[in-house]
């Protein structure tokens, strides 16, 4: 089928929350999804950051109804409140586990004292998305965000923090593969429990900053901006773009559960999005049923009934 990434079918009377709907990706996320009518809920760890997000939502789309809560997916305690106010206000019908960090080499852990990568993209999206379960309403989804560095990792469930012989980008790969193993798990999880809840997945290519449209107080091109950043656009996209397959997740209706989507382009970098295969390792049903028992036993957090 055709999928136009600028006509999302109608959100309205949808309500997303989108983790690290503070900036790049997420942002974008959360603009698209407000312009298609749902409520948005934009989770952020800092208060300033994520009040100058609204305030570029609603100078973008005007009729935007949002609103935003604090979320440090670092911290299992600030997870579980988050996930308690989310509870309370109400059915939440998409769950964007958008957030993520990258390290810039230096091995650092959560406040639980987690590998900072594994802790904060794999752990803290698998205890918000448990906790949650109960409050999502009977067509929701949940999407997660991989990256196509998972295609080169491995999970070494004797060493999941990383702590022997780090390398940054492996870490990230592994905890994004992490991601995908928990998005396929919950799929055959919700399926095998009757639940008509779907578990997406996506991945945004490459999506850097210097190529995403300005979105003031957020985000301005400094001089020069757009020259500097063009030589880029050969092989990458906007983090506006880069949203385009989060949203197709979260929004297609021919979507079915366990699918991935990414951009369509070369070396699938860039380009409109569409439904992709993840690496096999990612289909590792036996590493991915283990994945989950340790990240039950690490979080303390288990799957409701
Ligand atoms: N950009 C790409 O090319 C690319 C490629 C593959 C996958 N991805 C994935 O796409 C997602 C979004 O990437 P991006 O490029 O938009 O990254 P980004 O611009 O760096 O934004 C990351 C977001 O995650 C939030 N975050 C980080 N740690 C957090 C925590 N402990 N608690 C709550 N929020 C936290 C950040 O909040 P703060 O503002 O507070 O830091 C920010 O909102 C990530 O999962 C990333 O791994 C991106």
């Amino acid at each position: 089928m055709t999928w136009d990434p600028l006509a999302v079918p109608a959100q309205d009377g949808r309500t997303a929350v989108i983790t690290g709907g503070n900036a790049g990706i997420g942002y974008h996320v959360a603009e698209q999804l407000a312009r298609a009518g749902a409520h948005v809920v934009l989770a952020g760890r800092n208060a300033e950051r994520t009040r100058t997000a609204l305030a570029a939502l609603r100078a973008s789309v005007p009729r935007a109804s949002a609103a935003e809560v604090r979320l440090d997916l670092a911290d299992l305690r600030s997870v579980r409140r988050t996930a308690e106010q989310l509870a309370a206000a109400g059915p939440v019908d998409l769950l964007v586990n958008n957030a993520g960090v990258t390290s810039s080499g230096k091995r650092a852990e959560t406040a639980q004292g987690f590998e900072l990568m594994f802790g904060t993209n794999h752990l803290g999206h698998f205890a918000l998305t448990l906790l949650l379960a109960p409050a999502l309403g009977p067509d929701a989804r949940v999407v997660s965000l991989g990256s196509l560095t998972h295609a080169r990792a491995r999970l070494d469930f004797d060493d999941l923090q990383s702590r022997d012989g780090y390398r940054s980008m492996a870490v990230y790969g592994r905890s994004k593969l992490a991601v995908l193993l928990f998005a396929a798990e919950l799929d055959r999880r919700l399926r095998a429990n009757g639940s008509t809840v779907r578990s997406v997945a996506a991945h945004p290519g490459w999506a850097v900053q210097g190529l995403t449209p300005a979105r003031p107080p957020l985000w301005e091109h400094g001089p020069f901006a757009a020259l500097r950043s063009a030589p880029l656009a050969l092989l990458a996209q906007g983090k506006d773009r880069g949203a385009w397959p989060v949203v197709r997740a979260a929004t297609d209706p021919d979507a079915v559960g366990g699918q991935y989507f990414g951009p369509r382009g070369p070396g699938s970098l860039k380009g409109p999005p569409a439904v992709q295969v993840t690496a096999g390792s990612a289909h590792d049903r036996v590493a991915a049923a283990r994945l989950w028992t340790v990240s039950e036993e690490l979080t303390g957090v288990s799957w409701p009934g």
